[in-house]
């Protein structure tokens, strides 16, 4: 049959799926409506634009948790059954200097296999807290075969000051039993907060206050101030400040509905607090929960919290960044959401309203009794009375509910699961700060962000591993512009960003990178951080990103050569036989550009445009010409692929007894131009069947009034942050059109750890 040779360049062409949903994408323009960020460049994994460094030791799996000393060069990692201390002085190198074998002893183990645990995968210690508790010891615990234990480490030497044969300390209250709990740690001034399970079963969740010299402090199991099923996510403490926060989700009581829900929360408690002496004895009397709101008109609520980061402002207040994704996913993969909360906002909640159970002790009313001075429940307070303490007893839960900025969440994403979040604030070539957001996914994506005006732009995506697995842990160090990420197999180094893989102006200002700016005398995208002096020839465009008008300003001055537009590509000459079909690719450089091809009046007709941008055509007399294949990103336009085609004046087929413009050839061609059109129909047939319910559910989250979960709908079995992922098609099918194929994809791997940054300016820790 007819089979033309093929010219293309090297370039091959993008993943059938994704080039397909592109073009479902088209075919169903009602889902454009819901515009949501798209990360403009992909890079695969492996990618040499974005190369990253990769450490793993012999036997080491589960890199959990991260601490880095306070100048960057040492990075210590709590592994399952290790603790390492690596060297990472050097940006692109990350080697072993020490490490710690600290493994559950054979008696810990067999008992804990006794308890019908796994030997294989649960009866380990997995390393869950590590802090630095001065100058010269780390304090370590680790689940240690559902037996929780804690130790010191001697820094000089890297060895456990508790030796093997002496017991480790309880660490009970500090780290979970099962390493599949959430968990959260955090030392201030020599004490350790902990958000964490407090017993084998894992049905009774704690807060608790531990080392240093005062009295031990937890929250009250038996008054229920956390449900059963509490999942700590996160925890912060801001310099200055008297408050300690807690960042978890739990089954709300408040709510009076059928089947469980799940509530975001935050708790405060507050570092003066030493409990109270005949009430409240060794518990705290300052804990009070609030519950967070993260919603879109149109959409299930997002209620579902994985992870929180604290960025801190120059006047000392702060802003909390959570992820989220819906206990009521619509849609197969569900959608994720970060909501940006105010401390200030935070702190008005805990100002204001209780709540109280009711006589009966059946509904959650608003407290309306006398307000009491000082307000039981606030830091400053000085030694309480007893009426205040049974006060606080009852009253942990604020009415209010802490809305996010602007009341709404600052990125909404589709098909994706956000399980960590870091945001790094940065500052362009002029001195603007911009904040980026790293969001790592349950698949090993990593996205980066930066926050614009009422919204985020998705920079680019990277794919952290060859097969998807879930992030564990992110940490930054902007010191060194490197992000790191802890996984099952590995230490991975991220660098925060590559300017070189944008080789123009236009590139370099479409990509909307607040860590890269045109240096226009040396004609190169080049960290913005290089900005000192001469800013004027630094040419950057966040908020826009528009070339026409920044690209320009550079052109203006004295180099000509280099304003850069993306270079012309070079034509590319063929001479195609008669008949041949020849396939003209059309690189795809950014997600968000738009692709056009300009062809001969002579083509019309004879032409295909495949869902990649290739352009079939199949060599009649009259198609020579030129090409082009031209892309629009944000009102700029740019050629990106030109090809000149050449009548060779042979015929490549049909020769043979049928001359050139036969029924032979006219028949080829119409076959040729009909099989490429069926196939691609085909495909596009099955992917929107495939994304048909996404789809739809897109649309009705576009242009209908928001609806809130009906009772109806609750019947979807729900589960939480860490009981076991629903069965398969546990969803229900009675449902309305709209959440039909609601595949639940919560708990299972939602394993939020915790990552503590040492940090010197206090953030975190
Ligand atoms: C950055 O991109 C350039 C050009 O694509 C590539 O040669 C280089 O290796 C990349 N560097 C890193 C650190 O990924
Ligand atoms: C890793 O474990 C295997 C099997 O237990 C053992 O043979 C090997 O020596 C270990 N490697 C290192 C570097 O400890
Ligand atoms: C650090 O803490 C450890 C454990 O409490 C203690 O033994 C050591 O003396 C402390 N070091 C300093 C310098 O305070
Ligand atoms: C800045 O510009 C001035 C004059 O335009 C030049 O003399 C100087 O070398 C430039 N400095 C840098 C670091 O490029």
């Amino acid at each position: 049959m007819v089979v033309g040779p093929s010219w293309g360049t090297a370039l091959p062409p993008p993943a059938m799926p994704a080039a397909l949903r592109l073009l479902c994408g088209v075919v169903v323009p009602a889902a454009l409506l819901c515009a949501e960020p798209l990360p403009r460049v992909s890079f695969p994994s492996g990618d040499p634009r974005r190369t990253l460094t990769h450490f793993s030791q012999d036997n080491v799996s589960h890199y959990d948790i991260f601490l880095l000393d306070e100048g960057e060069e040492e990075l210590y990692v709590g592994a399952r059954d290790w603790v390492l201390a690596l060297t990472v002085s050097t940006p692109g190198s990350i080697c072993a200097k020490a490490s710690i074998k600290w493994g559950p002893t054979d008696e810990k183990t067999s008992e804990c296999a006794f308890k019908k645990k796994s030997q294989e995968t649960e009866c380990f210690n997995f390393i869950r807290v590590l802090v630095a508790l001065n100058q010269t010891h780390l304090y370590a615990c680790g689940t240690y075969a559902f037996s929780p234990a804690c130790t010191y480490i001697h820094l000089e030497s890297f060895t456990l000051a508790s030796g093997r044969g002496q017991s480790f300390l309880d660490g009970k209250g500090q780290c979970p039993f099962d390493p599949q709990h959430t968990y959260t740690a955090l030392l201030v001034d020599g004490e350790l907060y902990a958000g964490t399970m407090n017993n084998f079963q894992g049905n009774e969740p704690i807060i608790s206050r531990s080392l240093g010299t005062r009295t031990l402090l937890k929250t009250d199991a038996f008054l229920r101030w956390l449900s059963a099923d509490a999942a700590f996510v996160a925890s912060f403490s801001l310099p200055g400040d008297d408050k300690v926060y807690f960042f978890f989700e739990e089954t709300a009581d408040e709510f009076d509905f059928f089947e469980r829900l799940l509530v975001p929360r935050v708790a405060r408690v507050c570092k003066s607090d030493v409990g109270g002496d005949k009430v409240l004895q060794k518990k705290w009397t300052t804990f009070l929960k609030a519950q967070l709101e993260c919603s879109e008109p149109g959409r299930f609520p997002f209620n579902v919290i994985h992870h929180a980061f604290v960025l801190p402002h120059h006047d000392g207040r702060a802003n909390f960044y959570a992820v989220f994704t819906s206990q009521w996913q619509a849609g197969r993969a569900g959608s994720a959401a970060v909501c940006v909360y105010r401390q200030d906002d935070l702190e008005e909640v805990f100002e204001g309203k209780y709540k109280e159970l009711n006589k009966e002790g059946s509904r959650w009313t608003v407290y309306s009794g006398p307000d009491m001075r000082p307000r039981p429940g606030s830091c400053s307070m000085g030694a309480s009375s007893d009426k205040a303490l049974s006060f606080m007893k009852d009253h942990f839960l604020m009415d209010g509910k802490v809305s996010p900025i602007s009341g709404r969440p600052l990125l909404v994403k589709s098909d994706v699961t956000y399980t960590r979040i870091t945001v790094h604030e940065t500052h362009g070539v002029m001195g603007t700060p911009y904040r980026v957001m790293f969001l790592a996914t349950d698949k090993g994506l990593l996205h980066k962000a930066v926050e614009l005006d009422g919204g985020a732009h998705i920079v680019e995506s990277i794919q952290l591993f060859a097969a998807p697995e879930p992030v564990k842990n992110l940490l930054l160090a902007p010191g060194k512009g490197i992000l790191y990420i802890g996984y099952s197999g590995g230490v991975l180094q991220v660098p925060l960003a590559n300017c070189s893989v944008h080789q123009s102006c236009a590139e370099c200002v479409l990509a909307r990178d607040p860590y890269c700016a045109w240096h226009s005398p040396e004609g190169s995208c080049r960290p913005a951080r290089l900005a000192t002096e001469n800013k004027s020839a630094w040419l950057q465009d966040v908020e826009r990103g528009s070339p026409d008008t920044t690209c320009h300003r550079g052109r203006s001055a004295a180099m000509p050569r280099s304003w850069g537009a993306p270079e012309d590509p070079t034509v590319q000459g063929l001479s195609p036989l008669l008949n041949a079909v020849v396939q003209l690719p059309c690189p795809r450089h950014s997600a968000l550009a738009t692709y056009t091809w300009q062809q001969p009046s002579g083509a019309q007709g004879h032409t295909v445009l495949q869902p990649d941008h290739t352009l079939v055509v199949i060599m009649q007399q009259g198609m020579a010409g030129t090409y082009t294949c031209q892309a629009t990103e944000n009102g700029y336009t740019w050629t990106v692929a030109q090809y000149q085609l050449r009548d060779s004046g042979e015929a490549g087929l049909g020769e043979e007894g049928s001359p050139p413009g036969s029924y032979w050839s006219q028949f080829v061609t119409v076959a040729v131009l009909l099989a490429v059109t069926l196939a691609g129909a085909a495909c596009l047939a099955l992917l929107a069947y495939r994304d048909q319910l996404r789809a739809r559910s897109k649309v009705r989250g576009c242009s209908t009034p928001h609806s809130p979960p009906s009772r109806q709908r609750e019947k979807v079995p729900l589960n939480g942050g860490t009981g076991e992922p629903p069965a398969p098609g546990a969803a229900t099918e009675e449902e309305d059109e709209g959440s039909q194929a609601c595949c639940l994809q919560l708990g299972g791997d939602v394993d939020v750890d915790n990552n503590r940054l040492h940090v010197p300016a206090g953030d975190t820790a």
